[in-house]
């Protein structure tokens, strides 16, 4: 198959590699002349593992290419996917599709022959109908299907899930296009990957309801959490023994900080709006939206009190801003709210990240950056760990307790135990939910 992915972000860039790692011949476009002159250099924008290698075996391959001439690149496609960003509007919460539809039309006026128009992005139910229409107006000759195939890779997994995902999700409306789509994940149905076939509605229906579930499961947990710091109860023994329930499953049942991330707020917020728009309010979803703004707040004044009270003058070092491990996304993180609140408060806080700083930087004005946990732990008043890097789950606790001015820890992420933290001399610790 040949395949053009609009888009080299997070997605597009995984799944054009990933596809042209299937055999196929891709060529990846993007309008952004700067991503595409360092993926042309071999380089990789962002960090997720593993990325820059399976590209570079494909594009030695001669499989797999980057360009910003969309037009040629659609040129003679049999699918191009379109992989851009749906943030949220300004305003009201909606997905703003400004991007989809700009680049359905750039699709539509470039076809060359038969090609399915793929929705990889994660886009409100009524978007593909939509996509049809735009193409058809631009291009009333264009011959053409459109398909929604919605993505579920995790950031720092996503290679993984991509080559070995749980389901593939294809909407259709013509056998045509399904044959298309078959193809090119045939790989992938050949090794008994689930194929999920069906109508494009469905399809673009599965996603926000996969993610507002995951979403639903994260704050359901963490307002456990609240509770068991009430009654007495430890979260991570609670979590345990509910995980256990085959019914329930273990995954995202972890006490944190709140959600975050590239995808659980905007597509929460989304899916809330597309109820309101129906007259069919989805009651739980905009409750799981302020629930977890709650949460960050309820954080935020954990640290106060850890802090005496106050965060004026005081020296904080926070191990991790990324929204989670082994990505360098920082869209809508916790770290954005939280630490803000202490810069905002008068606190000197230094920033520990292993890839947080490219985008961090610009995001997180008036932090000191450093590259060394105890380093920044040095003379400090409190450390806060607020994303579980590996870097960070093996501290040598003496060593850094030995360092502080004052010995105290938020474990935002409950990797350490009270215990541990009180034998390596921390005077308080806090965790989540314990
Ligand atoms: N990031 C994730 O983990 C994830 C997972 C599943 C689904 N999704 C969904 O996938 C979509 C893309 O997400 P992302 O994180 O990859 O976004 P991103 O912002 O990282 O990347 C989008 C890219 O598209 C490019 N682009 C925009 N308009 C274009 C055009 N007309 N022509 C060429 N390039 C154009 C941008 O320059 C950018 O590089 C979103 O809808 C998102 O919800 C994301």
């Amino acid at each position: 198959m040949r395949i053009t992915m609009i888009g080299t972000g997070y997605v597009g860039l995984v799944s054009g590699v990933c596809f042209s790692d299937f055999g196929h011949d891709v060529i990846c476009v993007d309008k952004d002349p700067r991503k595409i002159e360092m993926l042309q250099a071999g380089e990789v924008p962002i960090y997720e593992p593993g990325l820059d290698a399976l590209m570079a075996k494909n594009v030695e391959s001669g499989r797999l290419s980057f360009t910003t001439d969309l037009k040629t690149a659609v040129a003679g496609a049999d699918a191009v996917f379109i992989a851009v960003g749906t943030p949220t509007r300004r305003g009201d919460g909606h997905a703003d599709l400004t991007y989809v539809m700009a680049a359905a039309e750039e699709v539509a006026q470039a076809l060359t022959g038969y090609a399915v128009i793929v929705t990889k992005s994660t886009v409100p139910v009524g978007t593909n109908r939509k996509v049809k229409q735009v193409v058809a107006k631009a291009n009333p000759a264009a011959e053409f299907d459109v398909a929604s195939n919605p993505e579920f890779l995790r950031e720092g997994a996503a290679i993984d899930d991509f080559m070995r995902p749980d389901r593939v999700v294809v909407g259709v409306q013509t056998e045509r296009a399904g044959e298309v789509m078959a193809e090119i994940y045939r790989p992938l149905f050949l090794r008994d990957f689930p194929i999920v076939t069906t109508d494009l509605e469905s399809a673009e229906m599965i996603k926000y309801a996969a993610n507002a579930f995951l979403a639903t499961k994260i704050t359901f947990i963490n307002e456990i959490a609240a509770l068991c710091e009430k009654v007495g109860a430890d979260v991570k023994e609670v979590s345990k023994g509910v995980g256990m329930d085959g019914r329930i499953g273990n995954k995202f049942l972890h006490a944190g900080p709140g959600y975050g991330g590239s995808c659980f707020p905007k597509d929460t917020s989304a899916l809330a709006r597309i109820g309101q728009e129906h007259a069919m309010p989805q009651s739980i979803v905009e409750t799981v939206i302020r629930v977890n703004d709650d949460i960050k707040h309820r954080m935020i004044e954990k640290l106060r009190d850890l802090c005496d009270g106050s965060f004026n003058g005081k020296t904080i070092a926070v191990l991790g801003v990324t929204f989670k491990p082994n990505t360098d996304d920082m869209r809508d993180a916790p770290s954005l709210t939280i630490v803000p609140a202490m810069v905002g408060g008068g606190a000197k806080v230094r920033v520990v990240d292993p890839q947080g700083f490219r985008e961090g930087e610009a995001l997180l004005p008036g932090v000191v950056w450093s590259d060394d946990p105890y380093k920044a732990a040095h003379n400090a008043d409190l450390v806060v760990i607020l994303t579980e890097w590996n870097e960070f789950r093996a501290l040598d606790l003496d060593r850094m307790a030995r360092k502080m001015a004052h010995a105290r820890m938020a474990d935002l992420r409950n990797v350490y135990s009270p215990r541990d933290a009180k034998r390596a001399g921390f005077e308080a610790y806090e965790g989540v939910g314990r």
